[in-house]
């Protein structure tokens, strides 16, 4: 029998995949309500939720997961029966320069969760329950040239965002072996796709083509990442939230190996036509940088695990979801311009500034 929640509390669904998310869930689960906790930090965005703001079924709530006593009554008067937990701290970048809110956000702020949770659970208040922790293929560590990710694979975490969702995983694991509480555990590769913040490599390097900024490329610019588009992501969380065993932990990738400069090649090659440049002519905005301290030489992952048990796989091919994903920025410059005015400016001064 699938698990069919009626009551889902979203934790960081103003945010990029959170909002991607929430957009899918609410259209194909009528019989839901959905709550979006998110405290808004520079990543979380009110405008990537103005298709469902007005859904009677769809209600945003400000505030921090870290605040037990705001969880707790968010659980108890939404008879919450499920917990999909997106909020994070989600960039490597920031990580090295600021690790101490990715501990804070990302460790305490799910064992917060994951107490508030198990109390509401324990309860007794909901006849079912699910606690669904978002992951990231970078618990793993790197790979070598060759060899895949697999559920099994020991986590090796190496930078401080990747530890500390880490760590956040072994909690998980922990509520699961200690309490028996039902907990779900995903670790997806590289998203992209429409609200992606431009602080990562692929909406930054289409920000940067379109105003013609260099292109950061970090080191040799052979590192190589698995790129999944967002609403694949999304169903595939929808599907083990439904009908994955209590305990389990599930991959999700796209089987879609790119290296860095090669991606950035393709989105400068795209968008020299969309622009009406000339061939090559956005390439030349290339610039190679310092190389990322610590950073992860391959990811791939190996969702055979969830295809095989839950019959998932991507919808979207890599050709038409990047090319969805360049016109989307396109057409949406007002959100480009609203998120890069302000602390991403600084932001990227500091990140960049001197690197040029
Ligand atoms: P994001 O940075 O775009 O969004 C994070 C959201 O969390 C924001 O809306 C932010 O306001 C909110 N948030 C942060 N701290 C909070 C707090 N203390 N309380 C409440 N809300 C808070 O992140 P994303 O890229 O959408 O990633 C979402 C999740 O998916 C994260 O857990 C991340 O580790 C994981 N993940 C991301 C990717 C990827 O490629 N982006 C891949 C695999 C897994
Ligand atoms: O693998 C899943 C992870 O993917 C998620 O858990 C993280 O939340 C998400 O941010 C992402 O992490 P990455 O570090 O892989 O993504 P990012 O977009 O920052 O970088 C992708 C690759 O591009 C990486 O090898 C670093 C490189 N890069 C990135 C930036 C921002 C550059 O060469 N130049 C850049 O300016």
């Amino acid at each position: 029998m699938p698990f069919k929640p009626t009551s889902l509390l979203v934790t960081g669904g103003a945010g990029f995949i959170g909002s991607n998310f929430i957009h899918s869930f609410i259209a194909a689960n009528p019989g839901c309500d959905v709550t979006n906790l998110d405290c808004l930090t520079y990543a979380g965005n009110l405008k990537n939720l103005t298709a469902v703001e007005n859904n009677p079924r769809y209600r945003f709530i400000k505030g921090d997961i870290c605040d037990a006593s705001l969880v707790a009554t968010i659980l108890k008067e939404r008879s919450a029966d499920a917990v999909v937990h997106f909020a994070a701290e989600s960039h490597v970048d920031r990580s090295i320069t600021g690790p101490e809110i990715f501990v804070r956000t990302n460790v305490l702020g799910t064992q917060v969760l994951l107490e508030e949770s198990r109390r509401h659970w324990q309860s007794g208040a909901v006849p079912d329950f699910r606690y669904l922790q978002i992951s990231t293929d970078e618990v793993y560590g790197s790979l070598g040239e060759t060899g895949y990710f697999t559920e099994q694979t020991p986590l090796a975490a190496n930078s401080p965002y990747s530890a500390s969702k880490a760590g956040a995983d072994l909690l998980v694991r922990a509520y699961h072996e200690t309490y028996g509480m039902p907990t779900l555990n995903t670790r997806c590769s590289n998203n992209y796709g429409p609200y992606h913040f431009p602080e990562k490599l692929i909406p930054l390097m289409i920000h940067n083509i379109i105003t013609k900024k260099p292109l950061p490329v970090y080191g040799d610019g052979l590192n190589v990442r698995d790129w999944l588009h967002v609403r694949d992501h999304a169903a595939a969380v929808e599907t083990v939230l439904k009908h994955a065993a209590p305990g389990s932990v599930y991959n999700i990738g796209g089987n879609n190996e790119w290296k860095n400069i090669d991606i950035v090649h393709l989105v400068c090659d795209l968008l020299d036509a969309r622009l009406g440049r000339s061939a090559g002519e956005n390439r030349s905005l290339i610039a190679f940088v310092k190389d990322r301290p610590g950073h992860d030489r391959r990811y791939a992952i190996d969702a055979s695990r969830l295809k095989r048990d839950l019959g998932w796989g991507p919808a979207y091919t890599f050709e038409r979801g990047i090319a969805e994903t360049i016109d989307w920025y396109l057409a949406n410059q007002e959100w480009v311009a609203e998120v890069t005015s302000g602390a991403y400016r600084e932001y990227y001064t500091q990140q960049y500034g001197g690197k040029q």
